[in-house]
C-alpha cells in the first residue's frame, strides 16, 4: 500500500514509524514531515495545503492518508480527498464535533449513559453567575468555554471570585456558552482506540505530564512525557474503558455522525469510576509516543479495517513491555520567547529498544536546529516502567542542544 501521514509532530513520526513497519506496506510518506523525520529514513514532502496534497496523492497514486493533527481533521481535506478517491483515516467534520464542542460532548456521553462531570449550560454571563452563585465553594468548580480553546479553555476554580473572573476571561475569549461543571477529584489517564464507525480496538492507556515543572501551578504545555500503561487501573476500570467507546460510538452512529479514525478519550478515575472529561477527535502528543511502540498488531492492517469499517473481531496485541517517553524543549517553551537556532546533537548509536521522534527542528547548514517548543521525544521500552524511565533518561541526556530542558519526573 502506498499511505500518507499528514502531520509534523513528534505523534505523527511516532505514527509513521509504526505504519514502516508494516508488511503491506509499499511505500510511505509524511507531509509535511520535518527533517528530523527525513535524518532517520522517512520521506518527507513539502505538501500543507488542501490541493498540493490532493495533486499529491494523484500523482503519486495513495491509497490511504492518515490524519495526525485535529487542525487537518478539522479541516476540508478529508471532504476533497474522499471526493476524489483517496481513502482517509480521519473523522467527519461532523464526528470531530466531540472535540470541538464540549456541549456536544456532554450530549453524547449522556445519551450513551456514561459516566460524567455533572455540569450547566450557561448561554449568558447573568445564568453562569447564578449558577456559580449556588455552589457552596467547599469544592472547586470547573468552568469550561465551549469550543476548542488549545488547552486554555478549562478553569478550576476554588472562590467565587476567580470563578466569576474566569466566566468574564473565558467569554471574552471565546464566547458562549460557558459550562460550569462539578470537580472531578481524582488520577488522569487517557485512554486511546482506533474506531471503524460502530467498533473499535484498543489501543491502550496512557498519562501523561502537563505542567513544564513538578509544580501543579506552573505553566501547561503541550505535555512533557507519558508512560504507558496507566498501571494504576484494574480490570474494572478496562471493562469500563471499553464501555466508554462501545456506547458513545453508538450514540454518535444513532445521531448520524458515524465515527472512524483515533479517538483519545480524557478520564479521571475518582473513587465512583472512571468518569469522562472530554473526548479528543485525534491521538495524544506526546502519549502517541508511548503507546505505539507497545503495539505488536499490523497498525497499517488495523488502519485499513477502520476505513473499510471491518473492526468487528479484531483485538490490538501488545508487546509485554512498560514504555516511557520524556520531552525536550526549547528554553523560553511555553512561552512567546524562546531560544531557537541551536544545533542539535543526537546519540550516534542509539540504546536498545530506544526510540527518538522529532517535532520542533528544521536544518540550518545541513545541521538539525531547534525551531518549535518541542523539539524532539525519547521513547524507551522495557519490562518494568521503573528500567524504562531508567533507559529513557540515560537516552536523552546524550542529546544536546543549548537551552535544552526535559522534566525530570517523568513516570516516577
Ligand atoms: P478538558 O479540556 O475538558 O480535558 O480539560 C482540561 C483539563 O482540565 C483536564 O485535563 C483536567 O485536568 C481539568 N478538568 C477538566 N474538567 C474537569 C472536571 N470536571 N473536574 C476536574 N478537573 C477537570
Ligand atoms: N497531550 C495532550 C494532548 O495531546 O492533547
Amino acid at each position: 500500500m502506498r499511505v500518507l501521514v499528514v502531520g509534523k509532530g513528534g505523534r505523527e513520526h511516532a505514527i509513521a514509524q509504526k505504519i514502516s513497519e508494516s508488511k503491506m506496506l509499499e511505500t510511505l510518506w509524511v507531509a509535511p514531515g520535518n527533517p528530523g523525520m527525513s535524518k532517520v529514513g522517512l520521506q518527507c514532502v513539502n505538501v500543507e495545503k488542501t490541493p498540493d496534497v490532493l495533486a499529491f496523492c494523484k500523482t503519486n497514486r495513495v491509497d490511504l492518508v492518515v490524519f495526525g493533527p485535529e487542525a487537518a481533521i478539522l479541516s476540508d481535506l478529508k471532504e476533497v480527498l474522499e471526493a476524489n478517491g483517496v481513502a482517509c483515516l480521519a473523522p467527519s467534520r461532523e464526528a470531530a464535533h466531540l472535540e470541538a464542542s464540549k456541549y456536544f460532548c456532554k450530549e453524547i456521553l449522556e445519551d450513551a449513559g456514561l459516566l460524567t462531570a455533572a455540569y450547566q449550560k450557561a448561554n449568558t454571563v447573568a445564568e453562569a453567575i447564578s449558577f456559580l452563585e449556588k455552589h457552596d465553594f467547599k469544592t472547586p468548580i470547573v468552568v469550561k468555554a465551549d469550543g476548542l480553546a488549545a488547552g486554555k479553555g478549562v478553569a478550576v476554580c476554588e472562590t467565587l471570585e476567580t470563578a466569576k473572573a474566569a466566566v468574564h476571561d473565558l467569554t471574552t475569549a471565546y464566547g458562549f456558552p460557558l459550562l460550569v461543571e462539578e470537580c472531578l477529584i481524582g488520577r488522569e489517564l487517557s485512554a486511546f482506540a482506533l474506531c471503524d464507525g460502530e467498533d473499535f480496538v484498543i489501543l491502550g492507556t496512557a498519562c501523561d505530564y502537563k505542567r513544564i515543572t513538578p509544580d501543579p501551578f506552573s505553566a501547561n504545555t503541550g505535555g512533557m512525557g507519558a508512560f504507558s500503561p496507566c498501571d494504576f487501573i484494574s480490570t474494572d476500570d478496562e471493562a469500563a474503558i471499553d464501555d466508554i467507546f462501545r456506547k458513545s460510538l453508538k450514540s454518535l452512529k444513532r445521531k448520524g455522525k458515524p465515527y472512524v479514525g483515533f479517538l483519545f478519550a480524557g478520564l479521571m478515575k475518582t473513587d465512583k469510576g472512571l468518569y469522562v472529561l472530554e473526548f479528543n477527535v485525534r491521538l495524544g502528543d506526546p502519549e502517541t509516543q508511548a503507546l505505539l511502540p507497545r503495539i505488536k498488531s499490523d497498525l497499517l492492517d488495523l488502519s485499513v479495517k477502520a476505513v473499510q469499517g471491518r473492526l468487528e473481531k479484531q483485538k490490538t496485541e501488545f508487546h509485554d513491555y512498560r514504555s516511557v517517553h520524556v520531552v525536550a524543549v526549547s528554553k523560553g517553551y511555553p512561552g512567546n520567547t524562546m531560544d531557537l537556532g541551536h544545533a542539535i546533537q543526537i546519540p550516534t548509536a542509539s540504546t536498545e529498544g530506544t526510540n527518538i521522534y522529532f517535532a520542533g527542528v528544521s536544518t540550518k547548514n545541513e545541521n538539525l536546529v531547534n525551531t518549535g517548543g518541542r523539539v524532539l521525544g525519547v521513547t524507551a521500552l522495557a519490562k518494568t516502567r521503573d528500567e524504562a524511565r531508567m533507559k529513557a533518561y540515560q537516552e536523552i541526556r546524550k542529546v544536546q542542544f543549548q537551552g535544552l530542558y526535559f522534566r525530570e519526573d517523568i513516570a516516577q
